[in-house]
C-alpha cells in the first residue's frame, strides 16, 4: 500500500494505492453517510457490488459508457436524478470507473448545490495514473473536448490495481500511452523501464511512479497556467484526431499516441517513442492531414490570447512549451 499526499490550493487529499484496497473501505468511508455511486454501463458489476456492500446508504446511478456520454445532456440527466432522489449537500459522490466517469461525476460534484464532496475510484489504467489525480473535471460540448469544466479536487483517490484484471487489452494499452507520455516529459528512467520491461507483470510500482509525477506537475501549477500544460504533450493533435473521427475510431490514449509521434520533429526521439508505443500495441500514425485538423485545433483550450501552444521534447525526460504556429510553418521539409 502506498499513500501519496497531494497538496492543493483548494484542499489537500491523499491518493491511496494498493491491491485489494476496495475489499476493505472502512478506513475511507463514514458509516451512515449518504453516498451516490456513479459508474458507467461498462464497469463490471462486481466492483459496484463490492462498494455498495460496504456502505449503509448508497444510491447507485449508471450512465451509458463511452466518450460521447461525457456530455451536457448526461450531466443534466444525472443532476435531475439527484434532485428527484433528494440528494443533499451532505452526500458524497463516488466516481467509479475510467476517465469518462471521473470527469463527468466530478463535474456533477463540482456544481451540484454549488459543490459537494466526491471520491475518485479509478478502474482504468489511464484513470489510475492520470485523470483521477489533479482535480480536472469536465464535459465535452459537440466535438470540443472538456470545454466546460473546473478544477475541483476529490476528497480522496482510491486506486486498486486489481480492478485492471477485467480491463480489456485495448484499454490497458490506452493507459500506457499516458504512462509513456510521463516518461517522455519528465522521467527518462521511467521511459527506459517501460521500454525494457513488461509493465503489466508488476504494474503497481509503475502506477505509483506516474502518480508521483502527476503530483509534481499539479502541485507546481494546479490551475494549469504554466508547467502543468506539459501533461498535454501530444494532446493538441490527439484531441483533434479524436474529434475528427467523432470519438469512434480512437480511444483518448491512442489519439494521444499518434499526436505525440506527429508533433515531434527530432527523428531520433520520434523513433525511440514509436518503438515503445508499438511495443504496447499503440498506433503511431493516421493518414488525416493537418489542414483537416486545424479547424478543430483552433478551438482547443490550449489557445491563450489567440496563440496556441504545444509541447516539444528536446531530450527524453524534458519538455519545452512552444508556439504551434512555429511548428506549423516548419512542418514541411522536416
Ligand atoms: P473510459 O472512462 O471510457 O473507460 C474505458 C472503458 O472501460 C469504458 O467502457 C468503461 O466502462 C470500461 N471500464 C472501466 N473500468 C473497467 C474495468 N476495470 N474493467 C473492465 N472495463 C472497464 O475511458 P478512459 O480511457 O479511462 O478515460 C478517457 C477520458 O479521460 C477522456 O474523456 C479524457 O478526456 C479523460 N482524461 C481526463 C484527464 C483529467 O485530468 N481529468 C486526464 C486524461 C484523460
Ligand atoms: N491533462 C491532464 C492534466 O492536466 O491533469
Amino acid at each position: 500500500m502506498k499513500d501519496i499526499a497531494i497538496n492543493s490550493k483548494i484542499e489537500n487529499y491523499v491518493v491511496h494505492i494498493g491491491k485489494g484496497i476496495l475489499d476493505d473501505m472502512s478506513r475511507f468511508v463514514v458509516p451512515n453517510k449518504q453516498y451516490v455511486l456513479i459508474s458507467d454501463s461498462g464497469i463490471p458489476s462486481i466492483y459496484r457490488d463490492k462498494i455498495m456492500s460496504q456502505l449503509k446508504r448508497v444510491y447507485s446511478l449508471v450512465f451509458p459508457q463511452g466518450e460521447q456520454h461525457k456530455s451536457l445532456s448526461e450531466y443534466e440527466r444525472i443532476v435531475e436524478l439527484l434532485v428527484e432522489n433528494n440528494i443533499d449537500k451532505n452526500a458524497v459522490i463516488i466516481a467509479l470507473g475510467g476517465g469518462v466517469t471521473g470527469d463527468l461525476a466530478g463535474f456533477v460534484a463540482s456544481t451540484y448545490l454549488r459543490g459537494i464532496p466526491y471520491i475518485q475510484i479509478p478502474t482504468t489504467l489511464l484513470a489510475q495514473i492520470d485523470s483521477s489525480v489533479g482535480g480536472k473535471v469536465a464535459v465535452n460540448v459537440g466535438k470540443t473536448k472538456n470545454v466546460i469544466g473546473s478544477i475541483y479536487p476529490p476528497k480522496i483517490v482510491l486506486i486498486d490495481p486489481n480492478t485492471l484484471i477485467t480491463l480489456p487489452a485495448r484499454h490497458m494499452a490506452n493507459g500506457m500511452a499516458e504512462m509513456i507520455k510521463y516518461g517522455m516529459i519528465a522521467d527518462e528512467r521511467l521511459f527506459s523501464d517501460i521500454r525494457d520491461n513488461q509493465v503489466y507483470d508488476d504494474i503497481e510500482p509503475f502506477i505509483s511512479r506516474c502518480v508521483e509525477i502527476k503530483k509534481r506537475f499539479v502541485e507546481a501549477d494546479e490551475m494549469d497556467a504554466d508547467v502543468r500544460q506539459a501533461l498535454n504533450f501530444g494532446h493538441t493533435i490527439g484531441h483533434a484526431i479524436e474529434a475528427y473521427y467523432n470519438f469512434d475510431k480512437y480511444l483518448h490514449g491512442e489519439a494521444v499516441a499518434i499526436g505525440m509521434t506527429r508533433i515531434l520533429k527530432n527523428t531520433a526521439i520520434k523513433n525511440e517513442l514509436t518503438t515503445v508505443l508499438k511495443k504496447y500495441g499503440l498506433p503511431t500514425e493516421d493518414p488525416v492531414d493537418i489542414e483537416r485538423l486545424l479547424t478543430i485545433i483552433e478551438k482547443d483550450k490550449k489557445t491563450r490570447d489567440g496563440v496556441l501552444h504545444y509541447v516539444d521534447i528536446p531530450n527524453i525526460g524534458t519538455f519545452e512549451i512552444k508556439r504551434f504556429d512555429h511548428w506549423l510553418s516548419n512542418e514541411e521539409g522536416d
